[in-house]
């Protein structure tokens, strides 16, 4: 998954406003009183929130699975990233706040991932240290149902059209998104087609509570992500603050 679909990554979200989401975070960390700038991120793709972070004062180190996003991830200072695994990552060093944005958490489909995910982030934070992540809210997710979307975008000579088709798991809390993207060489006429299916988990508030005191964690916030309006069923994207007791 994304070692392919990473050549259109940042093309497919040049729209997504980064700047917009990083402020928001930014807000958040203040909100809740974290003053030292190291900071990990989880799933941390092509490293457009870590490179906005780190312009800001941050020092933000990625983990990201796929090594196509971390060739991408151009490095700048106050941020860097590797190639690992969030289930298993054991830097062996403590951060200030653990983030993971993007629904890098409604990747974790089974039980097990998620609180794999949940443990690593609390071995990575000091005692106060704060988890932030925004995943997809399962009450929006059956309130809104998921539905066929067609997104089509241009950039120097290449003009690509995503299908996005999902498959319901109402049993496994899952749905199972399968993208075809045809990019197509404006030049030559060429077309690249290519298939993944990204499966994502939705999650509810007392499901992520207990996953939550389950690795040793206490929720501070829960909200629409982006808009901060309380959690409910048009909020698709749902923002997590726990803080390690
Ligand atoms: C939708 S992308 C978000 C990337 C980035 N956070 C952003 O906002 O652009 C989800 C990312 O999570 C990564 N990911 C998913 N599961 C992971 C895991 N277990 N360990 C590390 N990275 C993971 C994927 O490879 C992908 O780059």
């Amino acid at each position: 998954m994304f070692d392919v679909y990473s050549r259109y990554y940042d093309l497919l979200y040049q729209d997504k406003d980064y700047a917009a989401e990083v402020a928001y975070i930014a807000g958040l960390l203040d909100r809740y009183a974290v003053t030292g700038p190291e900071l990990l991120e989880f799933g941390s793709g092509t490293g457009r929130h870590g490179r906005l972070l780190a312009e800001r004062g941050y020092r933000v180190t990625g983990i990201e699975r796929s090594a196509a996003m971390v060739a991408q991830a151009c490095p700048a200072p106050g941020f860097s990233c590797q190639q690992g695994d969030i289930c298993t990552v054991r830097l062996g060093r403590a951060f200030d706040a653990v983030l993971s944005l993007f629904h890098v958490v409604s990747y974790q489909i089974t039980n097990a991932a998620v609180q794999a995910v949940f443990a690593r982030a609390a071995d990575h934070l000091r005692p106060g240290g704060l988890f932030l992540f925004d995943v997809w809210y399962s009450p929006a997710v059956y309130a809104q149902r998921p539905a066929v979307r067609v997104k089509r975008l241009a950039a120097e000579g290449l003009e690509v059209t995503r299908l996005a088709e999902p498959l319901l798991h109402p049993n496994d809390n899952r749905v199972d998104v399968h993208y075809t993207v045809f990019a197509r060489d404006t030049v030559t006429g060429a077309v690249h087609t290519l298939t993944e299916t990204h499966p994502m988990r939705h999650f509810s508030l007392p499901e992520l509570d207990l996953l939550a005191a389950g690795s040793g964690f206490e929720r501070v916030c829960a909200e629409a992500f982006l808009s901060g309006a309380p959690p409910g069923e048009d909020s698709w994207g749902l923002c997590l603050v726990l803080r390690k007791v």
